[in-house]
């Protein structure tokens, strides 16, 4: 397999931590992007991939799979261990609304990094910049809240949420989206420590 990726985006490190936790990283080779720009189009990666994003795995069959989401569940079956993502559909289907919310946080934060580091200053929206940061704390907020007892497992619902607070550490330090989430500090805090997490720090 091959995987086109650039380990600044959270949906690649979904993609990377989740080969790892399952034990194939060595049968994925990863081919970095180099400078991933949203305005133009990586052509290495939109002769895979029409919509020119990443992830993108190339399948030993010569298959290409996106999104991160389509990949995750990929990896799990080629590995033929459905602990991340099992198939009784209780947990399943809590597992992957888990994972939705964190993708949709992934969403919010990589739309903010656009709109507040690449986007010419004369042409950026602070309304917008707004609504994606109000969504990334209430979101923040229901795992807080409503999910925090889902968090000890893992699958793919807590690797995405592993990744997305990774990339909210990553562009944004100052965050401070541990202040009054205690829970989610604590998951954290564990989960990082994890070899799957620690090699595939963005730099
Ligand atoms: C980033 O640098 O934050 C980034 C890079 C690629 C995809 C998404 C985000």
């Amino acid at each position: 397999m091959k995987l086109h990726h650039n380990p600044a985006s959270p949906f690649v490190r979904i993609v990377r931590i989740t080969a790892r936790e399952l034990g194939i990283e060595d049968q994925v080779e990863e081919i970095h992007t180099g400078v991933f720009l949203p305005v133009e189009a990586h052509a290495a990666v939109v002769a895979d991939n029409p919509l020119g994003r990443i992830p993108a795995l190339i399948t030993d069959h010569g298959y290409v799979l996106y999104d991160s989401r389509v990949i995750v569940e990929y990896l799990v079956h080629s590995a033929g261990n459905l602990d991340l993502l099992p198939h009784e559909p209780v947990a399943r289907f809590a597992i992957l609304t888990l994972q939705a919310l964190a993708q949709g946080i992934a969403d919010s934060a990589v739309s903010l990094r656009y709109e507040t580091a690449l986007r010419p200053e004369n042409l950026r929206w602070p309304d917008w910049s707004d609504r994606q940061t109000a969504r990334i704390d209430n979101a923040l907020d229901t795992l807080e809240n409503d999910r925090a007892d889902e968090l000890s497992a893992l699958n793919i619902g807590t690797i995405s949420v592993a990744a997305v607070l990774g990339y909210l550490d990553f562009r944004w330090p100052d965050w401070g989206w541990r202040e009054g989430r205690p829970k989610l500090q604590s998951f954290y805090e564990d989960f990082a420590a994890r070899p799957s997490m620690k090699s595939t720090m963005p730099e």
